[in-house]
């Protein structure tokens, strides 16, 4: 199904800035994502039909920024299926030896725009390796979906916002649709046992978005830690991908200082600047959250304020020096949840700062060049 674009959806709508607008309206973007792609518990992706990818046996990602955050996401879903994947930065990819490539290669470009010279760089190269490629983006008739093989739209509708907010969401959604197809038509893979239980959460994801979005707790989070030194965020697994990205974002719109790890090396470098002045962001979605609890006291025991975001039983809560809620979900979806409270601290915490939100200094929405 395409979904038109209808001109009036690109004014703010009331909202004082595009990324707000963009943060509140995901409920409706995800509905679009997600619509006529399940169907009786099984996996309908317009294009591609089961079956479509038998015989492929390795997938690389290729993707810049936001984009590869939402590659990494998709990484995670296909390796815990036991499919070889590995996303890389479309800048790393171009020029250099990812490793063998063949016609049982899949390579998916991940771009929000279709236009971004460095993932159709590599996009290029890997079809002209002999790869198999498919473009993940959100613009019908980009050059991206013009050069693939073939493409699946991620239906966001447009994004105005120079930071991406829905589109990530909308990205993750669709490359783990995706992953979900590859897990089935794959020989060698195991597709999840609980593939029902996965779908179903999957449909209810943009009304647990929807409650989130009612809450205040962000806001209020990003006014009790401004003017800190610095803004650690850590993640485990599907985790590690949202924490990068929450760094990102508060980066590109704050201009504080900001760096998402995974949960676990933290210890291996970073622990040497957390301080009392370096709140840290920790992300529990159910699985291995015993480690990432004791990275979280790791930091603290060195005077970092924690901010847990996790579902409100969580055990992380006894700890925490703030708790951002998240509804209770399916370990795999729990970090999309997590990132959109997190896109929320991004906001409130650039709008006390009085930044220019929808268009940060010496950024842009696609860059064209390499
Ligand atoms: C620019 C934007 C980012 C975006 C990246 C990749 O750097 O500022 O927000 O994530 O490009 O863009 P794409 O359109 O390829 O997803």
């Amino acid at each position: 199904k395409q979904i038109d674009w209808d001109p009036e959806d690109a004014g703010k709508g009331g909202y004082e800035h595009y990324m707000l607008k963009e943060i509140y309206t995901q409920p409706n973007a995800l509905s679009n994502t997600i619509e006529g792609r399940i169907q009786d518990n099984e996996i309908c992706l317009e294009d591609f039909p089961k079956g479509t990818f038998s015989g492929i046996d390795d997938v690389h990602f290729v993707a810049c920024g936001t984009s590869y955050h939402a590659a990494l996401y998709g990484q995670q879903m296909l390796n815990r299926a036991g499919i070889r994947a590995q996303a890389f930065r479309a800048s790393e990819y171009v020029g250099s030896n990812p490793g063998p490539v063949s016609d049982k290669t899949l390579a998916i470009a991940v771009t929000q725009s279709g236009e971004t010279a460095d993932t159709l760089g590599a996009l290029r190269q890997a079809k002209s390796q002999g790869a198999r490629v498919v473009t993940v983006t959100n613009v019908v008739g980009s050059t991206a979906a013009r050069e693939a093989d073939d493409s699946l739209f991620i239906r966001a509708g447009p994004e105005i916002g120079v930071a991406a907010t829905k589109t990530f969401s909308s990205q993750a959604v669709t490359l783990s649709l995706l992953a979900l197809r590859l897990a089935e038509d794959i020989e060698t893979a195991t597709p999840p046992e609980d593939k029902a239980e996965l779908l179903r959460s999957l449909e209810v994801l943009p009304e647990n978005v929807e409650k989130l979005l009612t809450s205040t707790e962000a806001k209020r989070i990003a006014s009790r830690y401004a003017g800190s030194k610095s803004y650690f965020f850590i993640g485990r697994g599907l985790n590690n991908a949202v924490a990068k990205e929450g760094a990102l974002k508060f980066k590109e719109i704050t201009y504080e200082h900001a760096e998402g790890f995974a949960s676990g090396e933290l210890k291996h470098g970073p622990l040497a600047l957390v301080t009392p002045d370096t709140p840290i962001f920790v992300l529990f979605n159910g699985e291995n959250d015993t480690k990432t609890l004791q990275n979280a006291k790791e930091a603290q025991a060195r005077g970092a304020p924690v901010i847990a975001v996790a579902s409100e039983k969580h055990s992380s809560a006894d700890i925490a020096d703030s708790f951002l809620e998240i509804p209770d979900t399916h370990p795999v979806w729990s970090g999309l949840l997590a990132n959109v409270k997190l896109q929320l601290v991004s906001y409130h915490a650039a709008r006390n700062l009085g930044r220019p939100i929808d268009k940060p200094r010496n950024l842009a929405k696609s860059v064209t060049v390499e």
